[in-house]
């Protein structure tokens, strides 16, 4: 699709596979290449819903420390009332969730060092043209590494 539009990368796509609840990731990203002198950014969308509250806070406590001033952070604001786990059939994988942080996850990243911003659903999908009749109260969460 990107070769039908005549696009071309500006930069090199590493792969590092990785179970983010064992140790050793991070040496292993930076033994890949990843430069933690460099401002960076996490994509960590639909993630933290499949750790324990424990388990998220230790990983992002990691990606803090690779995190140089100005990194860039984005993710999906906890779910809390959301009817989607009522709904049986998608059991198969709301079984699975273990909810993170939950709704407490941009306050976790506000106490460890980084500088967030809200956005709510309903408030994203209007700026793409497609209003929400019902706000689900979900949405996404920015974060700017202040410290390192
Ligand atoms: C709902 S998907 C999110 C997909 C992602 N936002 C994307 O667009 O590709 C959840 C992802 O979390 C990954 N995941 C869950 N637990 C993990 C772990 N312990 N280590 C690494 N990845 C994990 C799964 O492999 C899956 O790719």
């Amino acid at each position: 699709m990107l070769a039908a539009e005549s696009a071309a990368p500006r930069c090199d796509r590493t792969a590092v596979p990785a179970d983010l609840l064992s140790p050793g990731w991070a040496d292993r990203l930076v033994d890949a290449g990843f430069d933690v002198t460099r401002p960076t950014a996490w994509l960590v969308e639909g993630l933290l819903v499949y750790l324990t509250a424990e388990e998220a806070a230790a990983l992002l406590s990691t990606v803090g420390e690779l995190s140089a001033p100005g990194s860039r952070l984005a993710l999906e604001r906890g779910r809390s009332g959301n009817t989607v786990l009522d709904d049986p059939s998608i059991a198969h994988v709301t079984s699975l969730w273990k909810d993170g942080l939950g709704a407490g996850t941009a306050d976790w990243l506000a106490d460890h060092g980084w500088h967030i911003e809200n956005h709510p659903l309903d408030t994203v999908a209007a700026h793409y043209g497609r209003p929400m009749a019902n706000a689900s109260g979900t949405g996404f969460v920015t974060a700017v590494r202040a410290t390192h």
